[in-house]
């Protein structure tokens, strides 16, 4: 099976923790994640160990900490964020609270050109930061290798002891050259060597369904996304089709044609549940209560197919598309602070993975792995390259308010009273929208910055009544308000799709907002973003003409007041809106 892996990730609660051991993985070195506080003697076994980041500080009580013996084990050691200041905090230098948070990029300044972890790195460097502690004295034996205009003690190293570290996340893709960081960590200070290989991977996933899934048959429920399509294909390669069976929920809250095409998918039944879940839903207002009831309907749906299909014997067991950053965001690593939660971990599901009765053999990859192993199965394209939709549809796309309310003019732009959820740091906000009347990312992301309680900026693009003419109105998930939300969603696919903006961007939402005036109570918000993971996004913009022709068609749609851009980027505010 798995090799040994050469390299251990010490999970300190970060939400980048597995994408460390996935990035070491992608360089063709075997990488597990463990508990921050395994002890020393269990990880004698690999060349190298790094530290994650993580949501704490290294003076709560309750933070999470390392066997202090790996320092003195001789093996390489790499800590990243507040790995760095565990590390420093642990070996006799101070941590303290930095002036202010640093979120976002900077450039890292490098003193030490001959540093192992910066050979062939010369010059300044892009990364991304992400703190507020701050190592303000080092550790004795250590020093400073690089440091930005706002954080003195970037990178440290003890290279004679092998211990080195870095303030800023080498992990994401916003730190250009992290990968050769990482790079020069594994082969240059861990003598690490090739023991894996991304491109073939279905094999050992194969395998690793049929012991998980042993002499049972798997019962599936596919979405018609890439993750579930992917997961169905690999067990029924792992077992022959005769053991697996798909089933596809229409749970009303899909888009337009979604349930027509899945359903010509060959092996797959279609249940319909409209009804159930739109009445379920009827009157709900708050994010967090329409995932929960659409996890809760999900599960009841699923339990009314198995038992009207029999399956309810231990012949049966589930399978899902779960990817790694649906666990992560919901908490579902050891220390990962909770960001929201997703359906697919709710109570009912949670009650059958206790028992045993899943299998997700996806659930450690990231988006592009997932395509890459799709790609290995020789999925289509079109399957594959399409952009990720999430388990509960339109009802997060599609916000609501208890109350109406007012917007309230400011000297920055207009504050809308509707709450779109954000990622702060390693925790979520709730927060107002600002709109601005252009189309600047600076300016968006200065705003932000600036006024405490906004989250996310949007421009106002096109609209059938002034701005300052509109108000918020008491709304919930109503089917028209969806239908709504529909017809606008297909407008934006068809377009994006005929100009081949689709293929520039990672994903493409449209939310509906309670924003508008009495014949015209709602409005539409634009968030095409670019990713690698979902984990972070950059908010992009496209062609005036073709922007042009989506606000002409989407305000023909029948109460549909205006048209917006949204300019945030991830962090501060998530890809979708709730
Ligand atoms: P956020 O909004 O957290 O989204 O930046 C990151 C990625 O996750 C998708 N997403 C979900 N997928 N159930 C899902 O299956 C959910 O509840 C959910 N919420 C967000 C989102 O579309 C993006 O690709």
């Amino acid at each position: 099976m798995n090799p040994t892996a050469q390299i251990i990730v010490l999970d300190a609660g970060g939400q980048y923790c597995h994408l460390i051991a996935r990035k070491v993985r992608d360089l063709g070195v075997y990488a597990e994640v463990r508990p921050s506080e395994t002890p020393a003697a269990e990880l004698t076994g690999a060349r190298g160990l790094v530290i994650s980041g993580g949501p704490s500080s290294v003076y709560d009580p309750e933070s999470p900490t390392v066997d202090p013996a790996i320092f003195a084990s001789g093996q390489p050691v790499l800590g990243i964020c507040y790995g760095q200041q565990l590390m420093a905090h642990l070996l006799g230098g101070e941590v303290r609270k930095g002036d202010k948070g640093e979120y976002g990029l900077a450039t890292l300044d490098m003193h030490e050109a001959a540093d192992p972890m910066f050979f062939g790195l010369a010059g300044p460097q892009q990364v991304w930061m992400s703190h507020r502690d701050v190592v303000g004295a080092l550790p004795p034996g250590f020093s400073v290798t690089g440091h930005t205009d706002t954080c003195a003690v970037a990178a440290i190293a003890a290279p004679e002891r092998k211990l080195y570290a870095v303030q800023f996340h080498l992990e994401v893709v916003h730190t250009t050259r992290g990968r050769e960081y990482l790079s020069n960590f594994i082969y240059e200070v861990c003598g690490c060597v090739k023991d894996w290989d991304p491109r073939h991977r279905a094999p050992l996933l194969e395998q690793e369904i049929r012991e998980a899934v042993g002499g049972r048959n798997v019962f599936f429920f596919v979405s018609g996304g890439v993750d579930s399509s992917v997961a169905f294909a690999l067990c029924t390669r792992a077992l022959g089709a005769e053991r697996v069976r798909g089933v596809y929920v229409d749970t009303g809250l899909m888009r337009e044609g979604e349930t027509d095409s899945v359903s010509r998918l060959p092996g797959l039944s279609v249940e319909h549940a409209e009804a159930q879940f739109l009445g379920a839903l009827a009157g709900v207002t708050d994010p967090e209560r329409k995932r929960h009831i659409i996890g809760e309907e999900f599960v009841r749906v699923q339990e009314r197919v198995i038992e009207s299909r029999r399956l309810l014997d231990e012949q049966w067991i589930l399978g899902q598309g779960t990817i790694y950053p649906d666990t992560i965001e919901s908490g579902g690593t050891d220390k990962a602070a909770l960001i929201k939660t997703h359906h697919n971990r709710v109570a009912g599901i949670q009650r059958l993975i206790e028992a045993g009765r899943i299998v997700e053999p996806l659930k450690s990859f990231y988006k592009d792995e997932v395509r890459q192993v799709g790609r290995e199965l020789e999925l289509p394209a079109e399957l594959l390259d399409r952009h990720p939709f999430p388990g509960p549809g339109l009802a997060i796309r599609c916000l609501c308010s208890d109350v109406g309310e007012a917007l309230t003019e400011t000297a920055d732009g207009i504050l809308i009273p509707v709450h779109s959820v954000g990622v702060q740091g390693d925790s979520r906000t709730y927060a107002p929208v600002l709109a601005i009347d252009s189309m600047d990312h600076a300016r968006a992301t200065a705003l932000i910055n600036r006024l405490a309680g906004v989250n996310r900026v949007i421009c106002d693009v096109e609209s059938h009544i002034p701005l300052d003419q509109m108000e918020v109105f008491a709304s919930s998930l109503t089917p028209e308000r969806i239908a709504r939300l529909r017809a606008a969603d297909a407008i934006v696919r068809r377009l994006s799709h005929e100009s081949g903006y689709d293929r520039r961007v990672w994903q493409f939402p449209v939310i509906l907002i309670p924003l508008g005036a009495d014949n015209m109570p709602d409005s539409v918000v634009l968030r095409p973003v670019d990713s690698v993971d979902g984990m972070t996004a950059q908010s992009v913009l496209m062609d005036l003409d073709l922007l042009e022709k989506i606000c002409c068609e989407v305000l023909r749609v029948q109460g549909i007041a205006g048209v917006f851009y949204d300019l945030t980027h991830k962090p501060p505010g998530t890809i979708e809106w709730e």
